[in-house]
């Protein structure tokens, strides 16, 4: 285990506060975090035809995720090979000519990301036997999820799913369709808004709607992040206002999933909130060391996105309330946590998966090599 953060008198100690606003170690989360691990960047039925594409900021790296002639992801550094300009602008799109072409001086690459033209230009340039294709990125779908890497020689991918591995598969999350998207920018650093968001004992102060539909979040314990879930009052199927919503259960959902909710945390970005009507799902971005963004998906079964009249405002107006609760607390803590008398906070018992976050943390940071 690393040294800083330790049990001491029966609390754990949270990351040190520089950790949240420090631009050091921001730079060391981007290399050892973001550009090294597996980014969970999209869902594939965002680039369902040939030439389809979409940016992603990852911190200061803009990559160009595309689907190829042959079907496949694949993703690249959004820069040209020839003196490094942007390559797309446009946050996503459909190629035409099935080539994407350079503003600057047109060259020009296939969806593959081979270079095929430079105007003006006999045969094509190459530099030390390079051909000069786009710097590849490293792709994998899971479940209907595109994850990149920006590593050279990438770690296997293994998504960690817990307690859930087997409970997990019930939710058809490969098949389930965006029905919502929302994005939030947030002052505050990411590592903050995550420990928010898998600790609930928040929840009785922050939360009153929330622990409307939970009422054992009143006691601030939470089993979340396991296969029996937390419950929810008396049989509702979604969060709302009442509870319940003209949505179906998830199908391939049975008795034993009704009123429950369930949640996964994938390390670094990812965290799936698992209802019997919906998965929503969160995306984490950071963009400097006290600012994130935050992007918002509601996934449903298809036939549910696609019936005339879908209308899942009651649901995500609920989670967006939840959510801005969170995050304006989130802003708070970051404008105290500078202050200089708090070098560290502590986490007490039933905060363990905040602090098994941090824990996830250092180990990538201080790592050898
Ligand atoms: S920088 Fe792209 S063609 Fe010159
Ligand atoms: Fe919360």
């Amino acid at each position: 285990m690393v040294a800083e953060p330790g049990a001491a008198s029966g609390v754990n100690r949270t990351l040190p506060s520089r950790y949240y606003y420090d631009s050091h170690i921001f730079e060391q989360e981007k290399e050892r975090i973001f550009y090294d691990a597996w980014i969970c960047a999209a869902r594939s039925e965002e680039i369902p035809r040939a030439g389809d594409y979409l940016l992603r900021e990852i911190v200061d790296e803009s990559i160009l995720v595309v689907r190829t002639g042959g079907g496949e992801v694949k993703a690249f550094y959004n820069v040209c090979r020839h003196r490094g300009n942007r390559l797309c602008s446009a946050e996503s799109g459909r190629v035409s000519g099935r080539a994407f072409t350079c503003l600057y001086h047109g060259w020009s690459y296939n969806l593959d990301g081979e270079l095929v033209a430079t105007p003006n230009n006999k045969g094509r340039p190459s530099l030390d036997g390079d051909p000069l294709s786009l710097y590849p990125v490293a792709v994998r779908l899971w479940e209907g999820f595109i994850f990149l890497n920006l590593s050279r020689d990438p770690e296997p991918f293994e998504p960690d799913l817990g307690a859930l591995g087997d409970t997990l598969p019930k939710y058809n999350l490969a098949n389930l369709r965006i029905g919502h998207r929302k994005v939030y920018d947030v002052k505050a650093n990411w590592k903050l808004v995550l420990e928010n968001n898998v600790e609930c004992y928040h929840c009785p102060r922050v939360h009153p709607e929330l622990c409307a539909i939970h009422p054992t979040f009143r006691s601030g314990v939470i089993g979340q992040e396991t296969h029996d879930g937390a419950p929810l009052v008396d049989g509702a199927t979604t969060y709302s206002d009442t509870g319940f919503g003209a949505r179906p259960m998830i199908s391939t959902l049975s008795e034993e999933d009704v009123a429950k909710f369930r949640s996964l945390t994938i390390y670094p970005n990812l965290f799936l909130g698992l209802l019997p009507d919906q998965v929503f799902v969160f995306y984490k971005w950071p963009v400097s060391p006290a600012t994130s963004r935050l992007t918002v998906d509601w996934l449903f079964e298809e036939s549910v996105v696609e019936a005339p009249g879908f209308d899942p405002r009651d649901t995500v107006g609920f989670l967006d309330r939840v959510l801005k609760q969170d995050y304006a607390i989130c802003e708070e803590v970051q404008k105290a946590i500078r202050s200089r008398a708090h070098r560290q906070g502590v986490y007490l018992e039933h905060e363990h998966l905040p602090y098994k976050f941090n824990q996830w943390v250092l180990e990538r940071l201080h790592a050898d090599g």
